[in-house]
């Protein structure tokens, strides 16, 4: 979604901003734009809707000088894309502009009193337009920057983050957020940097501080930064992190696209994640768990958005099978819909790849407030989650996910469940200790065998490819392959923007079958385990109704491979008799990788934006 970025220092801010504005494409936007304090003591602002390129030509024609300035993408919420809603938006004398993530609740209130009392022209349709007049109001009453900020956000309701720069401060940046994150970045030459997302700060620095809900920072021209807090208006000394995200994230490493490298990561993270959390003597270690964490709990509550959502629901039953501990999952969405129910015996796990999506912040923040205990599962260690839910972060470690469709931070945060489920079990004594090192030592086996799923790329290829033409397809799982279901249908559609619905196999009958005929290719998942002979079934009845039949088996299949008219083969799990009950338990790891890779194969081919699928955002930092 909308990103904002910041220079303030000793060299030419606008190639600053364009690296740094071509960081954050990856988050989704409609729109992009730039203010510079120019030498000459006016702001200069540049804007074109669209992609960057068209910001980058207009800045190219008309190259601006100075050392100060703001940019943003934006992912339009108020006010269709368009140049004149790109952002910044600058108040009526062009005194100051600003840029701003979030949304202004009580925006309308505030327009319709600025028009009355102040005859004030607004030039766009925004939201954020109203903060440019707020700020030029303030500074016209004679206000530094600094206070002018000070005094605006005790009249702005909602999500924001905010940077403005202003001709009668022609030194400053200033800053500010709630429920929204901006950094400020710390340069080596005395330079200042500031970003709603840290990704964009890599390439100068990895020196950065995180702005707390209604701060106000200044960044100085001279290398000065200042923190004060909101409420009490008094400085404070802020709090300095280091950044341990890698670089190398931000690069396609010679692959076409993100998308398609950050699939073949999968086995690398799952590897990683294995080395990192279990020990040579098979014992699961949760380092950065604070222990009581996990003790004197009878329910857990998991939330989450999208992809993180069904990650979630896999490992509710993971947790489930495991630990024999209730759970819950909701979108956090839903949850905000509704009152939460929990109390301090719960422990809601909350996944978020960004760390910044709004619902999944506000149904925690609920959650907390009823005393419940927080665990995090994150891909971002500098994120607001990862800041709320301190001592109990569990970080995913797939490096920065750029692609919009999140492919990496699912396997990844199912891993994390995975052994969040065992190692629960161990301490709730819930299963025996060799059922329980039999699962770990299966675990070990799964970065090997995804890499040779991954290996059968082509094949898949080939084999989507004669159905670019349908119109909609139907995706069904069972089980523990029922959210694989879900989520291989999600990222059919996000990025073919074909129609594709994901069913409960067993739940075809009451309804869904209606809309099978043979213009509706349906692609069960079929791999070994208690359930594979009844989605057999439901595979059969929508064939026999006309459906090309379509699925994911292994190589020992004999009975799908002869119903089924393409099938997409992945290698067999190992499989003990004396562990049949989890037959199906590592399937979602495996079954995940073909569905990925043939949305990526017949997006590219039908030429859609892989990376940037039309309308979506990365990180949904709105409700
Ligand atoms: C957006 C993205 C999805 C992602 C979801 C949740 O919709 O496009 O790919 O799964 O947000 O994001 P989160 O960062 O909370 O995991």
């Amino acid at each position: 979604m909308c990103g904002i970025v910041g220079y303030i220092g000793q060299d030419n801010a606008l190639d600053y901003l364009i690296n740094s504005l071509r960081v954050l494409e990856y988050r989704g936007y409609d729109s992009s734009g730039v203010a510079i304090y120019s030498p000459d003591g006016h702001i200069k602002i540049i804007k074109a809707k669209g992609k960057l390129n068209n910001l980058i030509e207009l800045t190219a024609r008309n190259p601006q000088k100075g050392k100060i300035g703001i940019g943003h993408t934006r992912w339009a919420t108020q006010g269709i894309p368009s140049d004149i809603n790109a952002h910044p938006h600058a108040s009526s004398d062009s005194e100051v502009a600003i840029v701003h993530n979030g949304i202004i609740n009580n925006f309308h209130e505030l327009k319709e009193e600025l028009i009355k009392n102040f005859k004030i022209t607004f030039a766009s349709d925004t939201d954020s337009e109203v903060i440019a007049h707020l700020l030029g109001l303030e500074l016209k009453a004679g206000f530094s920057l600094k206070n002018s900020m000070l005094n605006i956000i005790n009249k702005i309701k909602g999500s924001y983050a905010l940077a403005a720069i202003s001709k009668n401060d022609p030194n400053t940046i200033i800053l500010t957020c709630h429920d929204a994150p901006i950094v400020i970045g710390i340069g080596k030459e005395k330079d200042l940097f500031c970003a709603s997302d840290s990704a964009a700060l890599l390439q100068y620095t990895d020196q950065i501080i995180r702005l707390k809900d209604r701060q106000v920072a200044e960044l100085k021209l001279n290398g000065e930064y200042l923190v004060f807090d909101g409420k009490t208006q008094k400085q404070i000394t802020p709090q300095i992190q280091v950044l341990n995200a890698d670089p190398v994230s931000l690069d396609k490493a010679g692959y076409k696209h993100f998308l398609l490298k950050e699939i073949n990561e999968q086995p690398a993270i799952i590897r990683k994640l294995l080395a990192h959390h279990v020990k040579d003597n098979l014992k699961i270690e949760f380092a950065e768990l604070k222990p009581e964490l996990l003790k004197d709990i009878n329910r857990i509550l998991i939330c989450g958005c999208g992809t993180a959502f069904y990650a979630g629901m896999i490992g509710k039953l993971a947790l489930e099978t495991l630990a024999k501990i209730p759970v819950e999952i909701e979108f956090a969405s839903e949850l905000l819909a509704r009152e939460i129910l929990v109390d301090e015996k719960t422990l809601i796990i909350a996944i978020s790849q960004s760390g910044e999506t709004a619902d999944t912040l506000l149904a925690v923040k609920t959650a907390l407030k009823k005393g419940a205990k927080l665990l995090a599962i994150t891909n971002r260690s500098d994120s607001t989650l990862s800041a709320l839910a301190e001592g109990g972060n569990i970080l995913i470690q797939a490096g920065i996910e750029v692609s919009v469709a999140a492919t990496k931070s699912f396997t990844a945060q199912m891993l994390c469940l995975y052994l969040l489920a065992i190692n629960l079990a161990e301490i709730h004594n819930s299963l025996p200790s060799e059922k329980l090192n039999w699962l770990k030592n299966e675990l070990r086996y799964l970065p090997q065998i995804m890499e040779q799923t991954l290996a059968r790329s082509e094949t898949y290829r080939e084999k989507i490819l004669p159905y670019a033409q349908q119109k909609a397809f139907v995706f069904l799982g069972r089980n523990f392959n029922y959210p694989i279901a879900l989520e291989g249908a999600l990222k059919f559609k996000e990025l073919t923007y074909i129609q594709t619905t994901g069913y409960a196999a067993g739940e075809m009958k009451h309804g869904p079958i209606a809309t099978i005929d043979e213009t509706t290719p349906t692609l069960s998942i079929l791999l070994p385990g208690s359930t594979y002979h009844k989605t057999l079934h439901n595979c059969i009845e929508a064939k026999t109704r006309g459906a090309p039949s379509l699925g994911v088996i292994d190589d020992l299949d004999k009975s799908a491979r002869q119903e089924l008219d393409t099938v997409f083969e992945v290698p067999a799990l190992p499989f003990s008799e004396e562990y049949k009950e989890f037959q199906d338990f590592f399937s979602p790891f495996i079954s995940v990788l073909p569905l990925q890779l043939i949305a990526y194969y017949l997006a590219e081919h039908l030429g859609k934006d892989v990376d940037q699928p039309r309308n979506l955002a990365k990180s949904v930092t709105v409700e």
